[in-house]
């Protein structure tokens, strides 16, 4: 029932206010677990997901209050450590208040998370770093039982930079007795956006921004109010809606030092980019050069880029080819774009987009959040309307994506 209707567009002109990062926000606010009393995020993007984990939260027993970009969040003494399949289903996010639970009231009951489109997504690198830590594990009818008595700092080495890994370790450390060293840890911004969080809440961290983070246990954090940084997956759509489009872009709050691989991509397909005062802007004059991508951790080209560039690749001059060394199966959206006229072949982990001149309208569906966006975007490249079903994927991390695209002179509508 909800949709994007969107016709080919462009070229764009104008300024769209970035907003803060999806992917921090959530774990701010399951870190605000961590001390007792009132937390207020600032910067917290009206979408979904945020809505999903203000319910988990809530199921525990602490207060939320929303108001604009701000939500207070006043926890007490007493927490139901119980996050139930029926949140855990919605949103796989919720699985970072596993450490903090742990970490501040020594139980948790999280339920495990099911698969969805990437592919096989496991969280044994979580448990086991946090059983490194002292934590045991018991499984019993879909549900995680997580006890502690007290959490012992330790030395984790993580098998891959896994982002959720590294949250969860983090917020299970700072309140552990001793120090802890994270090797191989996640280096997302994030994850700096985190640990600077916990910073304020009274935390001892070092290394952040590295590989390796050394944490020393305190024994109470207290409640702070913080400012979630710029969204920079949101950002990059605005950048591949230009990529197509052609035209010129203000976005007002972005992070151009969060996004540097990314911005070194779109320039070699030919956009100009430019850091300035309030964020970044971005110029396109003709038809962008097709390049190469492959996904890889932070500083590398991130995973949640991909169905962006795949979609400026697709009315690109030339061929590139697409490899994804992330999640074994986020291609899903690429059937879609093929009914949209792209010419792409994909095969495992690669695929291969030849440019066409133009997309052609059709109806498609979004499979997760970044794909729906993506297909939007290729929308504003096809001739006619593209009509794009299960929207509600998309407003779990976007705030207004329609809205900000026609302000800018996109023809976008939800409905
Ligand atoms: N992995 C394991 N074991 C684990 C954890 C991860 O094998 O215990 C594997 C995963 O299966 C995957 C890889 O490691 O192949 C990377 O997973 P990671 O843990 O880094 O990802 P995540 O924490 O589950 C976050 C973002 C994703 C983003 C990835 C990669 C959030 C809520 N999600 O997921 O964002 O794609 O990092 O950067 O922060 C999105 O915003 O739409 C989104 C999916």
């Amino acid at each position: 029932m909800d949709k994007f209707l969107v016709q080919g567009s462009g070229p764009l002109n104008g300024e769209v206010r970035i907003g803060g990062a999806k992917n921090s926000a959530l774990k701010l606010m399951a870190a605000s677990l961590l001390a007792e009393g009132s937390t207020s995020l600032l910067n917290v993007p009206d979408i979904t997901d945020v809505a999903i984990m203000i319910e988990l939260l809530e199921a525990m027993g602490v207060r939320v209050q929303r108001e604009g970009h701000r939500i207070d969040i006043d926890v007490p003494a007493e927490i139901d450590p119980v996050a139930p399949y029926s949140l855990v289903e919605r949103m796989r996010a919720s699985i970072v208040v596993l450490g903090p639970l742990l970490s501040r009231i020594g139980r948790a009951q999280v339920a495990m998370p099911g698969g969805d489109d990437f592919g096989s997504r496991p969280i044994d690198m979580h448990l086991q770093g946090l059983e490194q830590l002292g934590a045991t594990f018991s499984y019993e009818h879909g549900d995680i039982n997580g006890r502690a008595e007290q959490l012992l700092g330790t030395e984790v080495f993580l098998e891959f930079p896994s982002v959720g890994a590294t949250e969860n370790l983090l917020m299970a450390a700072v309140l552990a007795e001793g120090t802890t060293v994270i090797e191989n840890a996640a280096r997302e911004p994030e994850i700096g956006d985190l640990a600077n969080f916990l910073l304020k809440m009274g935390a001892l961290i070092d290394g952040i921004g590295t590989s390796r983070l050394r944490i020393e246990g305190v024994t109470v954090l207290r409640p702070v109010t913080y400012e979630v940084i710029a969204d920079r997956i949101e950002a990059a759509t605005y950048l591949a809606a230009l990529a197509v489009c052609g035209g010129e872009l203000r976005l007002q709050g972005a992070r151009p030092d969060h996004m540097e691989m990314l911005l070194r991509k779109l320039e070699e397909m030919g956009m100009a980019c430019q850091e300035n005062d309030s964020g970044l802007e971005a110029k396109v004059r003709d038809r962008l050069k097709a390049v190469d991508i492959s996904t890889l951790p932070y500083p590398g080209l991130a995973t949640d880029y991909k169905p962006f560039l795949v979609t400026a690749l697709c009315v690109s001059h030339g061929a590139g080819m697409v490899t994804e060394n992330i999640f074994a199966g986020r291609f899903r959206y690429i059937d879609e774009l093929v009914r949209m006229g792209a010419e792409i072949r994909a095969e495992g982990r690669h695929a291969v987009v030849r440019g066409v001149e133009r997309l052609s309208g059709a109806p498609v569906r979004a499979h997760d959040i970044r794909a729906g966006a993506a297909l939007v975007i290729a929308g504003l490249a096809a001739d006619g309307e593209t009509v794009i079903s299960d929207a509600h994927h998309v407003d779990r991390g976007y705030e207004d994506l329609a809205g900000k695209l026609s302000s800018v002179g996109a023809q976008v509508t939800r409905v």
